[in-house]
């Protein structure tokens, strides 16, 4: 059973200056929803009951999201808009969210270190909220949880994207062992265009053998100055296997305006369709 799934939020959000000053950027709403709470709804649904959240200064709005607001529950209990704080409140009643702070933002690898005292030994997910996904049938962390069972190491997810951008993501080279599903071989992050090893990028969804912590402790700054967790995953695929799995379903990139604009319009197309379903069964 993979129970626990780590959510490094801890990143300035620069990309959303100035709205990113004093809000989190994994508050930001996608519609009505905040961003983290589609991540932390997709890896229920994958069977994880933990929630591990790396959070940094001024991220606090987070903890009160996953909290129970008295004030506000007693302003709305009994009026007609009770209902809006139905899926919230399942939330808070009924999985466990734990919280530590990433004192300097040193990099994602890093981010994935800071959560070793909240996960222990044993395999988590990882979800990086700024990237929004909708899996086909059932979510892209559940998919991979499925793979995680026959294979047993870590997984990350790709998806194939255009050459003129697959300079700001890790690249993948790999051997197909299954339809969409590779053993890695080489791993760069944010590779020069020309140089990069295939079109397989890595987006922000990872399932994590234990063992990557001792490999994170010992990696030094690479890309950007900052801990790669790409770096880590090289040599954890050198030392044993690391599997990458082009996801069934779409993925926005949300820590970019026009990835976040996106998916608001995805999002609120599908609440409309889903309202006029839900009048229509009545
Ligand atoms: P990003 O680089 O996409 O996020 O990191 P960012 O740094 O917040 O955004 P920009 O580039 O300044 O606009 C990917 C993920 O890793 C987390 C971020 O919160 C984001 O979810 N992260 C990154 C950390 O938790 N700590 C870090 O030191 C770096």
């Amino acid at each position: 059973m993979i129970r626990k799934c780590l959510f490094p939020a801890a990143g300035y959000g620069t990309r959303f200056l100035p709205a990113t000053k004093a809000i989190p950027k994994e508050m930001l709403p996608i519609v009505n929803k905040p961003l983290i709470q589609y991540g932390v709804e997709e890896a229920i649904e994958a069977g994880m009951d933990t929630m591990a959240i790396i959070t940094g200064r001024g991220k606090r709005a987070i903890e009160d999201h996953f909290d129970i607001s008295y004030e506000l529950e007693s302003q709305i209990q009994g009026t007609s808009k009770e209902h809006l704080l139905h899926d919230i409140r399942h939330l808070v009643q009924n999985y466990t969210f734990t919280y530590t702070r990433q004192k300097q933002m040193l990099g994602l690898g890093h981010a994935v270190l800071v959560g070793r005292t909240l996960i222990g030994n044993e395999p988590f997910g990882v979800v990086l909220a700024d990237d929004l996904c909708e899996g086909e049938e059932k979510g892209v962390l559940a998919q991979m949880v499925g793979l995680y069972h026959k294979y047993r190491c870590s997984i990350v997810a790709v998806m194939e994207v255009p050459k003129e951008q697959i300079g700001k993501y890790g690249v993948i080279r790999g051997k197909e062992i299954e339809e969409g599903l590779y053993m890695i071989e080489d791993m760069v992050e944010k590779p020069n265009p020309a140089e990069a090893p295939s079109n397989l990028a890595v987006i922000g969804r990872y399932i994590l053998t234990p063992d990557i912590f001792d490999i994170l402790k010992d990696i030094k700054p690479g890309a950007g100055g900052e801990i790669q967790l790409t770096d880590a995953l090289k040599i954890q695929a050198q030392k044993g296997m690391v599997i990458a799995y082009r996801f069934k379903g779409k993925r926005f990139d949300c820590g970019s305006v026009e990835g976040y604009v996106e998916a608001t319009n995805y999002f609120f197309d599908k609440l409309k369709r889903d309202t006029i379903k839900e009048k229509k069964d009545v």
